[in-house]
């Protein structure tokens, strides 16, 4: 298990109170102290902790994109063993509290001519999983593509 279960409990609780997330300044006014904020796609918002990993809790409480996130990470993890194309965020489930724990990506987004080649590459080996690679969802890591979102 990476990151903190006590941590995951701080961010849900803190979280929790917020239900208009449309606008950032809210977002950044809830994080706790020795929080950061990263960043928000369209189903979890994303935090990082004061330990230097990121934690995050569901837009809609109520669907399932967190658990979904965990089941594929694996499958992806199981086809990932033979291939440098790519490589994936550790990550966890704290499934208590609901909240995605993952290693922060310390990278570079990837410039906009290489999107398509680098995306491309990585649909074509987990061509039969449904993914969501774009650029918003990855960095390159010494020139390699690291996913944080699938
Ligand atoms: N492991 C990570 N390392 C660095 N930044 C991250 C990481 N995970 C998420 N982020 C930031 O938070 C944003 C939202 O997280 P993401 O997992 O893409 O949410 P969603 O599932 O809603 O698309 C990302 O676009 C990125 O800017
Ligand atoms: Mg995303």
């Amino acid at each position: 298990m990476i990151g903190s279960e006590t941590l995951a409990e701080t961010i849900a609780s803190a979280t929790l109170i917020v239900n208009e997330w449309d606008d950032v300044d809210v977002a950044h006014s809830i994080i706790p102290n020795g929080w950061e904020y990263l960043g928000s796609g369209a189903y979890r918002h994303a935090f990082r902790g004061p330990d230097g990993f990121v934690y995050k809790v569901q837009v809609d409480p109520g669907d399932e994109s967190n658990d979904e996130s965990f089941e594929i990470g694996k499958m992806i993890l199981d086809k990932l063993i033979d291939s440098d194309d790519f490589k994936i965020a550790k990550f966890d489930l704290f499934t208590d509290c609901n909240v995605f724990v993952q290693e922060y990506v310390d990278g570079e987004i990837i410039a906009a001519h290489d999107a398509r080649t680098v995306c491309s590459k990585i649909y074509r080996f987990v061509s039969d999983l449904f993914l969501d690679i774009h650029p918003g969802n990855l960095r390159m890591v010494n020139g390699t593509p690291v996913i944080f979102d699938w």
